[in-house]
């Protein structure tokens, strides 16, 4: 946040304006003899609005935190709660409604549908969600509105991460999680997907977490979280965020 008048006013915005909320998250994965520590006792806050980058060496834990906060997976131990819903005492069935409802994900390969068309590709999601943008408006977003009926073979990389995108905000949802959605593009196409993102968080409104390795992408950000050996290192926030355009890598 820029220039807050107070700490405390600070303080009181920010929990005010808490999406999703972790607290003191760790994550053990058994691995026959071995633990494996992921997370250690992370907090961690997605404020209304916001977008977020998530930076840390590889191994240190980001996908394991995005895919605790996004529903995908559950923690060891600690919280995770969403609005009013304690999200760690929720079922299967409450866990999937919550991501089908609430998050977008996007990852670093598209995953999307080969027999299907972008527009299909989006609509899978759009005929599901209960308050949905349509597909051609998704797909608009992403500057694809030429390209509606195009496979994805037909399509670059960069243009099916797009794809991608359009498929995840279509929904309409409160949290954008993207992990590495710039990790197999070359850096101008990396560039325009993060326009991209860039643009949704600033038209939607719609609270982003981007998991990059590429640290100066870090200049795009309201807040910067940097994990290391699954504890949050560093947390800071951009007085003057950069537009994707200015930033250099
Ligand atoms: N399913 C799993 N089973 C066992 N160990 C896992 C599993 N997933 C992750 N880990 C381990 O947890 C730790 C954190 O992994 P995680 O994938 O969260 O790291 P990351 O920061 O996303 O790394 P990268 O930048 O390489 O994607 C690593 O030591 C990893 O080997
Ligand atoms: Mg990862």
């Amino acid at each position: 946040m820029a220039n807050p008048a107070t700490v405390e006013q600070t303080v009181r915005y920010r929990s005010a304006n808490a999406v999703l909320v972790g607290n003191a998250l760790t994550k053990v994965y058994r691995m026959g003899e071995v633990n494996v520590h992921a997370l250690r006792g992370i907090d961690i806050a997605l404020y209304e609005g916001e977008l977020m980058v998530l930076l840390g060496a590889s191994g240190s834990g980001k996908s394991t935190l995005l895919n605790i906060l996004g529903g995908l997976d559950v923690p060891t131990e600690g919280r995770v709660v969403y609005r009013d819903q304690d999200l760690t005492s929720a079922d299967n069935d409450q866990l999937t409604a919550f991501r089908r409802d609430h998050v977008g994900f996007v990852f670093q390969f598209y995953n999307l549908i080969p027999s299907l068309t972008a527009r299909e590709n989006v609509a899978l999601v759009t005929e599901i969600a209960p308050n949905p943008i349509t597909p051609e408006a998704a797909l608009d977003l992403v500057d694809l509105g030429e390209r509606l009926d195009h496979f994805p073979a037909q399509l670059s990389g960069g243009e099916q991460q797009r794809v991608a995108i359009a498929r995840a905000v279509a929904k309409q949802p409160d949290m954008l999680m993207c992990d590495e959605p710039t990790g197999a593009l070359d850096a101008a196409t990396g560039r325009i997907v993060l326009e991209v993102l860039e643009r949704v968080n600033r038209e939607l409104g719609t609270t982003t977490a981007i998991i990059t390795h590429n640290a100066p992408i870090a200049a795009m950000a309201d807040r910067v979280v940097t994990l290391a050996d699954g504890l949050i290192k560093q947390e800071g926030y951009n007085s003057q965020k950069k537009p994707v355009r200015e930033i250099v890598w």
